[in-house]
């Protein structure tokens, strides 16, 4: 599969949307990458819908919207979700997930479940047939800048060889957090197929966005 890059949008200088649009655009980018969080499901509040209607009306990239949210099958309408695009929902977060995930389904949207570190890979086995995506998180969800957790590089292995055994090589993985050009390096390793790009790599203060997407694009190719 080839890999793909999301830039994450909380990350991304909002004086200068625009302008580092422009530049993810030129680097031919396969989604942009955004964290919704409600205050609840992870303690902290990032983007929403009036911030992503601005995004759309500056750029045709497919959104990765990462629902870190409680009852995601309550709060799918607030989203303009279009074909197209990637919807990851936290296995977590609902007791009625094979709903939410068709109902994504549903709209046309390719289906994603995402897993905190401490999920094991055995609670997805019933809904591997309705989704596209696992997003592995490689720090517990909620802010930029955390450290990697070790042991997921190794739950990325696990779940690509669980995937293969089952007969689930067309699911993609991907990873959130620190994904810095050396842990991508380990991650595309172990079988990672899609990167959230945040302040560990696109998005390193000060730094050239353009030339630091090149890297990660050589990186995990
Ligand atoms: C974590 C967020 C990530 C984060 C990744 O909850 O989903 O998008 O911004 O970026 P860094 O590189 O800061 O971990
Ligand atoms: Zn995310």
């Amino acid at each position: 599969m080839k890999s793909m890059i999301s830039p994450s949008m909380m990350c991304v200088d909002f004086k200068h949307l625009e302008d580092n649009v422009k530049l993810l655009t030129q680097l031919e980018v396969e989604y942009l990458h955004f964290d919704i969080m409600d205050g609840e499901f992870v303690p902290n509040y990032t983007l929403g819908p009036d911030f992503m209607r601005v995004v759309r009306s500056i750029s045709d990239i497919p959104f990765d919207i990462h629902l870190m949210v409680q009852r995601p099958e309550d709060k799918l309408s607030y989203f303009d979700i279009r074909p197209g695009d990637l919807v990851c929902v936290h296995q977590e977060s609902t007791v009625n997930l094979q709903r939410v995930l068709q109902r994504i389904r549903d709209l046309g949207a390719k289906v994603g479940v995402a897993l905190n570190p401490a999920t094991s890979i055995n609670s997805i086995e019933d809904v591997l047939d309705d989704v596209d995506v696992i997003l592995i998180m490689t720090v517990n969800p909620g802010y930029t800048g955390q450290k990697l957790i070790p042991s997921t590089i190794g739950k990325i292995g696990r779940l690509r060889e669980y995937l293969h055994v089952h007969g689930y090589d067309r699911i993609a993985i991907e990873v959130d957090g620190n994904v810095s050009f050396e842990n991508a390096a380990l991650m595309k390793a172990a079988g990672a197929d899609i990167f959230v790009a945040g302040t560990s790599s696109l998005f390193i203060p000060g730094s050239d966005i353009y030339a630091a997407g090149q890297k990660l694009r050589e990186i995990i190719t």
